[in-house]
């Protein structure tokens, strides 16, 4: 047996089995589930499928598994429940996985299991049956992608090549939604919740890790362009939390993978309740996706590296637009404000490019920088999430401990670890919050930190106050996270690669979280 997940009951199976005389060579709750079925096929006299649906029947938690029986070596029975289950369809043969991408270079053609159905593969046979044994017709998709989405294409690293992909990735996420000289956003997934949403008295976002920056990127354009109350919650906190969910409030799940399981979950409880789940979802066909009522597919194109990275300008672009299109339906936003963000919008992709000339600068500063024991990160308003996700680059890619903080939060503990060890990373793009920005980067300086900025074109004042400055063009302060991002990214990147670290899998990280 192949299992992926977690048995929450697995104790109280193993128990019984103990009682029965089993004895464990192992902690696992994997051992546990496997001597359950065995137990369960002795005592019932059955096959292994049969056995297999009567224990799932008691079986809780989160799971893929794929049992082989050696008296049927060429049968594999497969079960899910939160966690993904891909199967591809080849010429006498079938591939078994949690994503479907890996399966590209054998087939296109691929089925998503769900929760509480089992699958009976031979190689030119798939059953797909419910746990009552009733027969279903599996649902043969047909993947978008090419091949060559999933390979390095010359870069060293699956993370450098997708930050450099981020110009095309925010371009087609925009194509055929944006059209600034018509003055149109149009986007069939969110369309026909268009009333709902407009009349909603609060939209919450649940999410995780990167996704959860993009929501509070996110909180600061709905309420400054939609003025509606938004919430983000962290989807681990907020399934287990009971919240207050009237019907009809809107619920909006970030998610890359689409496979988080407390993405899920969460947006499954809020969904019994009777909120309107729409999806900002990477993952074409992935399980949040097909939970989601509605929602917007961000089109980054498979994300390998474990660190998250285009998926997260994609997620913002899409969540702009999103924002835009309810502000105007709102009346919120004036038709002045409107068209400009429009139009700065579309710009987007070739600013990232510009941003994307300094990676040779960058990667000296991270020559310089990578020995740091500790580094902080600091910005306000629209850059205060993206300073948190600076950090966490950080940590994943170069184990540096680094702490995301709102600049002006510094002074009330932070600012005791300033000392002229600690480079301080000041996300300072010009805004209507830059000058206080600035007080804070003298604040650091008067103490000896080393500062080093983010700053737009032109900014010769913080130039002058930084030790060293990475540069994005000038953009409307609500698009400018798209453009201060991306030397962060390259930062963590290239101090990554200079302590040789396998910057692709970091330790300890999964690409997809789909257990709690
Ligand atoms: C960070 C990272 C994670 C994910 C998080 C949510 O680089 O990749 O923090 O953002 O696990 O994953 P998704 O977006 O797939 O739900």
């Amino acid at each position: 047996m192949i299992h992926n997940g977690i048995i929450e009951n697995y104790s109280q199976l193993k128990k019984e089995l103990t009682n029965l005389g089993y004895v464990f060579e192992s902690d696992t709750d994997t051992e546990v589930l496997l001597n359950f079925i065995e137990e369960i096929k002795k005592n019932n006299n059955c096959g292994l499928e049969e056995a297999v649906r009567i224990a799932l029947k008691r079986v809780t938690g989160a799971y893929v598994i794929l049992l082989l029986d050696e008296e049927n070596p060429d049968t594999i029975i497969a079960a899910r429940k939160g966690s993904p289950l891909v199967i591809g369809v080849g010429k006498g043969e079938h591939f078994l996985g949690s994503d479907a991408s890996p399966m590209l270079e054998y087939t296109k053609e691929v089925v998503y299991v769900n929760d509480y159905e089992l699958a009976i593969i031979r190689p030119d046979e798939l059953i797909l049956k419910n746990l009552g044994n009733e027969k279903l017709t599996p649902y043969v998709q047909k993947l978008d992608l090419e091949l060559a989405a999933i390979e390095k294409g010359g870069f060293d690293h699956f993370m450098l090549k997708e930050i450099f992909e981020q110009p095309q990735t925010i371009y087609d996420c925009l194509r055929g939604r944006l059209d600034a000289v018509a003055g149109t956003i149009t986007m069939s997934g969110i369309q026909q919740y268009a009333d709902q949403i407009v009349n909603a008295n609060r939209i919450v976002m649940v999410a995780c890790g990167t996704s959860w920056h993009a929501g509070l990127v996110a909180e600061y354009i709905f309420e400054e362009l939609c003025r509606i109350n938004v919430e983000v919650e962290y989807a681990s906190e907020f399934r287990y939390r009971n919240p207050v969910i009237h019907k009809g409030d809107v619920i909006i799940a970030i998610s890359q993978s689409g496979e988080t399981a407390d993405t899920l979950v969460a947006i499954e409880n809020a969904k019994q309740k009777g909120a309107i789940i729409l999806g900002v979802v990477n993952v074409v066909g992935s399980s949040i996706a097909r939970t989601s009522h509605g929602g917007a597919y961000t089109h980054a194109g498979p994300e390998i590296g474990v660190a998250s990275t285009k998926a997260f300008t994609a997620q913002l672009a899409v969540l702009t637009m999103i924002a835009l299109k309810l502000g105007y339906l709102r009346g919120t936003i004036s038709e002045e404000r409107y068209r400009n963000l429009l139009t700065e919008l579309e710009q987007i992709p070739e600013k990232v490019a510009w941003t994307l000339q300094q990676s040779e600068h960058i990667k000296a500063l991270a020559e310089k920088y990578k020995d740091a024991r500790d580094f902080l990160y600091l910005g306000r308003g629209y850059n205060f999430p993206v300073a948190l996700e600076g950090a966490l680059k950080l940590k994943e890619i170069s184990y540096i401990h680094a702490e995301g903080y709102p600049a002006a939060e510094m002074k009330h503990g932070p600012i005791a670890l300033v000392d002229d060890q600690l480079p301080v990373v000041f996300v300072a793009t010009r805004d209507a919050y830059h000058e206080k920005v600035v007080s804070n980067m003298q604040e650091i300086k008067a103490r000896k930190g080393i500062v080093i900025s983010v700053i737009t074109e032109g900014d010769s004042h913080s130039t002058d106050i930084s030790d060293d400055v990475m540069i994005v063009p000038e953009a409307d302060e609500i698009l400018a996270p798209m453009l201060s991002v991306v030397p962060l990214q390259l930062l963590a990147y290239y101090i990554g690669v200079a302590k040789n670290l396998d910057v692709d899998k970091p330790r300890n990280l999964a690409k997809s979280v789909t257990v709690e």
